[in-house]
């Protein structure tokens, strides 16, 4: 049944190149994607850039140009870099255009109508790496002094009359819905906030900045004098990039279906902030939210504060081609826990799976098939054991991306090939005068593994079936023996091994 999969990054802070931890995320929602596209979903793509705050205000500051010149500059860096990931994204969104900066304002002269919104004074600690306000208890101490704990850097202290949302109002609300609703996954970081929720309650949060102070951000309609607070502006892509306000039809179709995928750094914004502005303006709670854990370097959550980036460009050079970095990520993503990168974790599972595993027994096939059968390899029985791992394989692989378990997904179907491999030895078809059966039961092997394994390898995927003579179906309604006659016209070598 065809269904609408509607799909969302985080937008990210562009006062920096994206690095590998942005890489994982947006990967992450590609690969879903694709594999939405697969099995004919009408999928929706989107990611984008976070342009407004202080954090940008800065930088390009530094830089001495004015922010929209920054932000116009890096929105074409963070495409280039999504184009070498291959990122499949269908629009790109940017909180400087107008429609969002529209959707906006109306939201909160929406809520400043509804009574929800009130003036008063804060004082307070505030992250600009994060653009967020730490409370005690939030904070952790280096040497006496309040530090942020996912940048461990000096948080700054803040006096100034602000704008309030009423969050406090929306307590009940949201531990009902964290406590009922099945829309944060995996479940046990729902419990985290819900157990944060219970025991501290609510907090009325700023939604706005004097314009003093940060100016460059969207301005509040009932205040001249003051800017929206970056992280309402944000989340509000969600809704503007599909059409909210402009095309509600538009927006009516693909809202109910929304998956955002985040990282666990930004989900008391993506919980507790979100769904209360949600609610506030009569609209449905997204259908879920994926949060999946951080890339660690040296014990700390990879990032440019932190000083320990990865740039995408370092792995792509090492790893021949965005489909050695997009397998990599995807084999070692994990929502529960953080993952330790190092090069001998990445080198030996890109030798072993990508070049030993899979490229090994396509070339091999390739080559035996030209060799053999002049390329042409007509249909037979498939071996029985094979053929029932296939299905197998199949069904545990749509299962398991069903449930957004990508990491999983993938060790299936390298099982599949190991199997392959092993049969490739025991049979050894180039021994034998016609190895029809054996060289169509591994094609067949090889179709149903590229078909599972194209959305995260698209280019590979691609590459064996134009040599091969298939085309990559829908991994939910493959057929075993379903190929007459296959045409190999190349034995292509997919990932060259690298020394480590
Ligand atoms: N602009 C906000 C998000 C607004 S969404 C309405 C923001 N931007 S960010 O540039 O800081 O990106 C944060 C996201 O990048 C994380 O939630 C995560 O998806 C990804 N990651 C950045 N570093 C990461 C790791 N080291 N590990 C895993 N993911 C990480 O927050």
């Amino acid at each position: 049944m065809m269904s609408i999969f509607y799909i969302t990054t985080p937008i990210y802070y562009p006062n920096a190149p994206p690095h590998i931890g942005h890489a994982y995320t947006t990967v992450f929602a590609d690969v879903l994607a694709r594999y939405h596209r697969l099995i004919g979903d009408e999928v929706f793509f989107m990611t984008g850039n976070d342009e407004h705050g202080l954090k940008l205000q800065r930088a390009a500051e530094k830089k001495g140009v004015h922010p929209k010149q920054f932000v116009d500059e890096m929105a074409d860096v963070y495409k280039k870099y999504w184009e070498l990931l291959d990122i499949s994204y269908d629009y790109f969104i940017r909180t400087t255009d107008d429609y969002h900066e529209k959707v906006v304002k109306t939201a909160i002269q929406k809520l400043y109508d509804k009574g929800l919104v009130y003036k008063a004074s804060y004082a307070g600690w505030y992250c600009v790496d994060c653009e967020k306000f730490y409370s005690p208890g939030e904070y952790i101490e280096i040497n006496g002094k309040p530090h942020c704990p996912i940048h461990k850097k000096p948080l700054e202290w803040l006096e100034e009359e602000t704008y309030y949302f009423k969050l406090s109002e929306f307590e009940d609300f949201i531990i009902d819905v964290l406590k009922n609703k099945d829309i944060v996954y995996p479940r046990s970081y729902a419990l985290e906030v819900l157990g944060k929720v219970e025991k501290e309650g609510l907090r009325d949060v700023s939604i706005a900045r004097p314009k003093e102070r940060v100016w460059w951000g969207i301005e509040v309609p009932f205040d001249k004098n003051y800017t929206v607070y970056v992280w309402f502006d944000a989340l509000l892509n969600y809704i503007s990039g599909i059409g909210y306000l402009e095309d509600m039809d538009r927006f009516n179709k693909y809202w109910p279906n929304v998956h955002h995928v985040i990282g666990k750094d930004i989900l008391w914004f993506h919980t507790v902030v979100w769904f209360s502005i949600l609610k506030a303006l009569d609209i449905e709670l997204p259908k879920k939210l994926l949060v999946h854990a951080f890339l660690i370097n040296r014990g700390l959550k990879i990032g440019k504060s932190a000083g320990n980036v990865i740039a995408i460009e370092d792995l792509i050079d090492r790893y021949q081609d965005s489909d050695g970095v997009r397998y990599i990520l995807m084999r070692v993503f994990n929502m529960d826990k953080d993952v330790d990168v190092s090069t001998e974790l990445f080198d030996s599972i890109y030798n072993s799976e990508l070049a030993d595993t899979l490229g090994n027994l396509v070339r091999r096939i390739g080559v035996l098939a030209k060799k053999k059968l002049g390329g042409i390899v007509y249909k037979r029985e498939v071996d029985k054991e094979l053929s029932t791992s296939i299905v197998e394989t199949l069904n545990k692989y749509n299962e398991y991306m069903e449930a957004y378990d990508v990491s999983r997904a993938i060790q299936v179907v390298m099982d599949l090939l190991r199997k392959a491999n092993a049969y490739v030895n025991l049979t050894r078809p180039w021994e034998k005068m016609d190895p029809g059966k054996e060289l169509y039961s591994l094609l067949e092997t090889i179709r149903a593994s590229t078909t599972m394994l194209y959305p995260i390898i698209p280019k590979a995927a691609s590459k064996v079936s134009k040599a091969f003579g298939y085309r990559i179906g829908n991994p939910s309604e493959y057929v075993i023996g379903e190929i007459e006659r296959y045409n190999i016209v190349d034995a292509p070598i997919l990932f060259r091994k690298i020394k480590q």
